[in-house]
């Protein structure tokens, strides 16, 4: 068995001197100002060893990492009445794809693409007061990472506020048929501060190690095991949107990209793992992110298949 602390650094060596670094998302204005040449990679073993190199500690935005947690949040509230709003299908389209919205009667495919993610903001609101409900994704988000200090990069959130046109019209078209049910703004503000979430490689692994232990975290049960394989299942197979296929191909692991670079994957029983290299593959997946999993998946032998 390769010794992981090696393979660590080995990853992360590979991960600073690539060239071939893919492109860094613009079409939020705020995130383009991120370098390409960050790599950074955490392993939190399902005990709780830690494995880190690179820009292991460097906050970036997690985008659509947090929609792990939000589903989480949304699960916790509202069990599995989740599904009558959501469905649990890969989409073979786009992130921010309208398409299916219009033949499927405004239900999206999975909480993951962007108007899964959207309905899921909304139902997190409609059990909170007024004006909470980032506060409960944020506080789960610190709960899970053990680190308060966690917070939404309101400069993020605001860039993507007034150039999300896409997801407004995503959001706008589900109110029409009643997947949203609160106020569209609000709904919007909600998902664009989750999304501005600021987070390091170690934060997120260490945010993530639950859905590697079967649910469990230090003793508290955050959800069942079954939730847990499940929310696991949901990764695996829609985690990178019409890339999902390839990355089970590649790497083998439930995992979850966001457009800041970051990618949250799971081993299950095994280890938390988040790596982050801002350069995108044509998917707005981390394409040096992605290549360090396939890399430490076949190194460790953790695919699950
Ligand atoms: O809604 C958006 O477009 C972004 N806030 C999140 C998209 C994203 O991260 C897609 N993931 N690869």
């Amino acid at each position: 068995m390769a010794d992981l602390a090696e393979v660590v650094a080995a990853i992360a060596a590979r991960g600073a001197e690539a060239t071939d670094r893919g492109r860094v998302a613009d079409y939020i204005p705020e995130l383009a100002k991120v370098s390409a040449g960050h790599f950074g990679i955490a392993v939190v073993t399902a005990a709780g060893a830690e494995h880190v190199a690179g820009d292991a500690d460097t906050p970036f935005s997690i985008q659509s990492v947090s929609k792990v947690f939000a589903l989480v949040e949304a699960l916790c509230r509202h069990g599995e009445g989740v599904w009558d709003r959501v469905g649990r299908e890969p989409s073979g389209s786009a992130f921010n794809s309208i398409i299916q919205l219009e033949l499927e009667q405004g239900r999206p495919r999975n909480p993951f693409i962007n108007a899964g993610a959207i309905a899921v903001s909304d139902l997190i609101a409609a059990s909170c007061e007024p004006g909470a409900a980032i506060g409960a994704i944020l506080a789960r988000v610190r709960a899970l990472a053990g680190d308060d200090s966690i917070a939404v990069d309101a400069a993020v959130a605001w860039s993507e506020a007034v150039t999300g046109y896409r997801n407004a019209a995503l959001a706008n078209y589900m109110r029409s048929f009643g997947t949203i049910a609160g106020p569209v703004d609000a709904t919007l503000s909600v998902y664009f501060q989750q999304c501005a979430i600021a987070m390091s490689c170690r934060q997120l692994a260490r945010a993530g190690r639950f859905l590697a232990a079967g649910g469990v975290q230090d003793g508290v049960v955050i959800v069942s095991p079954e939730r847990a394989r499940r929310i696991n299942a949901l990764m695996l197979t829609c985690g990178h949107y019409d890339a999902s296929g390839d990355f089970a191909f590649r790497v083998g692991l439930p995992a979850k990209s966001g457009v800041g670079g970051g990618i949250l994957a799971i081993a299950p029983g095994r280890a938390s793992i988040a790596v982050w290299s801002p350069g995108l593959s044509p998917q707005g997946n981390s394409l040096l992110g992605t290549a360090a999993l396939e890399q430490l998946a076949q190194a460790m032998g953790w695919s699950v298949f």
